[in-house]
């Protein structure tokens, strides 16, 4: 795993910004693997002020978000289909019609899991998965004890995840129980992460992310996998890893280094 620590999560989020930027210059036609969450929105607003300036263009782009709730319609104001407008589609030069999120009002939502893992495949499969971290160490919404096997499909939401998302609904009643989510193979199969994480309500998930055992009690261990696995925090989130000082040698401010 490429561990970067910057100093403060402006500067995380525009090292993510720089990462997300290059691969999609390198590749127009790439496809992104695009994530919701407290902590993406000023990664969006990043994105969106390099669109804005002109250094980039998400023209050629597919997308596919990671996970929707169950129940709500795309148009309901806690669904991520509509954080997701708000946040990024309605402000880029995105083709709508290459933006994919997981329908969750449907009838079978079951089938529309395996339709949207099809649907992946059929695309060529993610070119760079942009993942977020629950303090439970979920990514996406596969909660502790997911299979690192596991592909989209529906998830039951822990309590702890629920009472994290409860803000943005009227109650915790009201906060879904499910979710639409992909699995931890299908972001496993990703040709590169990129893993954005700030604050310090996040460090110990990051620790066992990064130097915990590779369990399923922490599914973001499955990144350890990965070949191709960036992670990138602010001083914050990285305050728990016992071997901070050598992933801060290894990349210096955060940087690229020749040899990881
Ligand atoms: P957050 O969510 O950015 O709102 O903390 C991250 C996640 O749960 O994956």
């Amino acid at each position: 795993m490429k561990v970067l620590i910057l100093n403060d999560p402006e500067a995380a989020i525009e090292r993510a910004g720089d990462i997300v930027s290059e691969a999609v210059r390198a590749r127009p036609r790439t496809v992104l693997g695009l994530a919701t969450g407290g902590t993406m929105l000023p990664l969006y607003d990043d994105l969106v002020a390099r669109h804005d300036a002109g250094s980039l263009s998400f023209a050629g782009a597919t997308t596919f978000n990671l996970d929707e709730y169950v129940g709500l319609a795309p148009d309901h104001p806690c669904s991520y289909h509509r954080y997701m407008r708000e946040a990024f589609f309605d402000r880029v030069d995105l083709d709508r019609a290459r933006t994919h999120l997981p329908r969750g009002d449907v009838a079978d939502p079951q089938g529309e899991a395996e339709d949207y893992e099809r649907r992946i495949t059929e695309a060529g499969g993610i070119d760079l998965q942009i993942l977020g971290i629950g303090r439970n160490g979920h990514i996406g919404f596969n909660e502790p004890t997911a299979s690192l096997g596991s592909r989209t499909r529906i998830k039951t939401l822990t309590d702890d995840t629920r009472r994290a998302n409860q803000r943005y609904f009227s109650s915790f009643e009201e906060t879904p129980r499910h979710a639409i989510t992909i699995g931890v193979a299908t972001i496993l199969d990703a040709r590169a992460t990129l893993l954005l994480a700030t604050g310090e309500a996040k460090a110990e998930a990051v620790a066992r992310m990064v130097e915990g055992p590779l369990s399923a009690a922490c599914p973001a261990s499955a990144l350890q996998l990965h070949p191709n696995a960036t992670i990138v925090l602010d001083a914050g989130a990285a305050s728990s890893l016992t071997l901070r000082s050598y992933y801060e040698t290894v990349h210096p401010g955060g940087q690229d280094s020749a040899f990881d």
